[in-house]
């Protein structure tokens, strides 16, 4: 699992280190060249310094630790080369005769040789190269160890202050965790870190959707419960008069109310079912490509035999007669379509007729159930969408919850819905928004 402080230490420390050690290998790099810069001024001193002429040879030094802090003096004659004087006898380095600084290497030795006439002779200062590394290293050292030692200091604060600010998630965590599953209100987001409330903002938004979802669940159940109460009483009241049931005839009718009954509370079930499964906030596939002509001749012909048995008319009307396509759910589509035209044939008197009609805009398809029944009082137009709504006297059973299953399916496909009452009877126009 991914740690924000072992990120945030990981880099800052890596960050921090790097600088130490690009500031480390600045530092040397000034430091080397101004030890030679300082090497080679001390050698030109050094020759400026001698007497004049040099004196007899001698090998005055021959211990090599010594040498290492030391300049390396040689003198030579001039004309045949013969050498006067060496400060080191155990070092032995060649005659250079062009004057100036030189890099050598002898015996896999590196020296700095500066070498310069004197009258006849040839005088010449050398140094181990490596002595002036081991300078500009501990004038390096000195600038950076400061800085190495700093580093552990750096860490605890880099530590600490990352803790610090990582806190509030802690805070916000514990918060959430230490709530019951029914505590829905909103975490309070005063005194957190700026970058922190964006978070809980979106959380805070979550909770007020899920406070909603559960009012309207909690009074989905209330009212479902309340709406199965009238059926169960009256299905009681039937079994009780099938018992009392003095005759046959008497007997078969009890049984014919109590199926009728039976019928409608599996109607109501069904319909509760179909609505709890077009629940918007349950996401569904919507890309199914529709042609909602097909659709309306296919859910036309499953109601054609009831239409008949109530003496309507059923039929589809199409402006266009290429296929007026979608992209939605198929089978809730089929629901939606089904419960518009369930109501018009049952809402419509017999002899009466209803339409189903598809019409093609740009940029849009309108869908509508048309019929030549009673319509629905304009002060009730809008309440008969929500569940259980059912126009006060309608004489026909129904749950009341058709039209709100065919709100929630009119929504999940970005759809609008309208309701008018025509020069004959209902009107339901569905429109939906197509690329084309
Ligand atoms: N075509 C229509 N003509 C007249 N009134 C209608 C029509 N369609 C719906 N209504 C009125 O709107 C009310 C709500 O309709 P809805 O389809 O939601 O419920 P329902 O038909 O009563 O029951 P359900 O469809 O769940 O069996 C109906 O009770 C009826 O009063
Ligand atoms: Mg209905």
């Amino acid at each position: 699992m991914k740690s924000i402080r072992n990120t945030l230490l990981v880099w800052l420390l890596v960050g921090v280190t790097t600088a130490i050690g690009v500031a480390a290998l600045v530092v040397y790099d000034r430091a080397r060249k101004e030890a030679n810069e300082l090497s080679d001024t001390q050698m030109k001193q050094l020759v400026s310094s001698l007497p004049q002429p040099p004196g007899p040879i001698a090998t005055t030094r021959t211990n090599e630790t010594s040498l290492r802090d030391d300049f390396v003096v040689q003198v030579w004659d001039r004309t045949n080369g013969f050498q006067l004087y060496n400060s080191h006898g155990i070092y032995n380095l060649p005659l250079t005769r062009q004057s100036g600084f030189h890099d050598i290497y002898v015996e896999s030795t590196e020296w700095r040789i500066y070498s310069t006439l004197l009258g006849d002779t040839v005088v010449q200062v050398a140094q181990l190269a490596s002595v002036r590394h081991e300078l500009a290293a501990a004038v390096a050292l000195r600038t950076v160890a400061p800085l190495i030692l700093l580093l552990p200091f750096l860490s605890v604060l880099i530590w600490i202050t990352v803790r610090r600010s990582l806190s509030a998630v802690r805070r916000v965590a514990a918060q959430v965790q230490s709530r019951d599953a029914n505590a829905l209100t909103d975490i309070p987001d005063y005194e957190l870190p700026r970058e922190i409330q964006p978070l809980t903002h979106a959380f805070n938004e979550l909770l007020s959707r899920l406070r909603q979802a559960a009012a309207a669940q909690g009074a989905f159940i209330a009212d479902a419960a309340h709406e199965f109460k009238t059926p169960l009483t009256a299905l009681k009241l039937q079994v009780q008069l099938a018992e009392r049931a003095g005759s046959d005839e008497e007997r078969r009718q009890a049984f014919a109310d109590l199926k009728g009954g039976l019928e409608r509370a599996s109607h109501l079930v069904n319909q509760l079912l179909t609505h709890a499964r077009q629940d918007p906030t349950v996401p569904r596939r919507v890309s199914d490509r529709i042609d909602l002509v097909a659709l309306a001749r296919s859910v036309a012909a499953d109601f054609v035999p009831i239409a008949a048995d109530r003496g309507i008319d059923l039929g589809v009307k199409i402006t266009d007669p290429v296929p007026a396509c979608i992209h939605g759910n198929p089978e809730s589509l089929r629901i939606m379509l089904g419960n518009l035209v369930d109501n018009a044939i049952r809402y419509t008197p017999g002899g009466g007729m209803v339409d189903i009609v598809v019409r093609r805009h740009p940029h849009k398809i309108v869908m509508s159930v048309e019929d030549t029944g009673p319509g629905i009082p304009e002060e009730d137009l809008d309440r008969v969408l929500d569940r259980f709504y059912r126009v006060p006297g309608t004489p026909s059973e129904g749950s009341g919850l058709g039209l709100a299953i065919v709100r929630q399916i009119v929504h999940l496909h970005g759809a609008e819905i309208k309701l008018c009452n025509g020069m004959r009877g209902l009107q339901v126009e569905i429109t939906f928004h197509t690329s084309i």
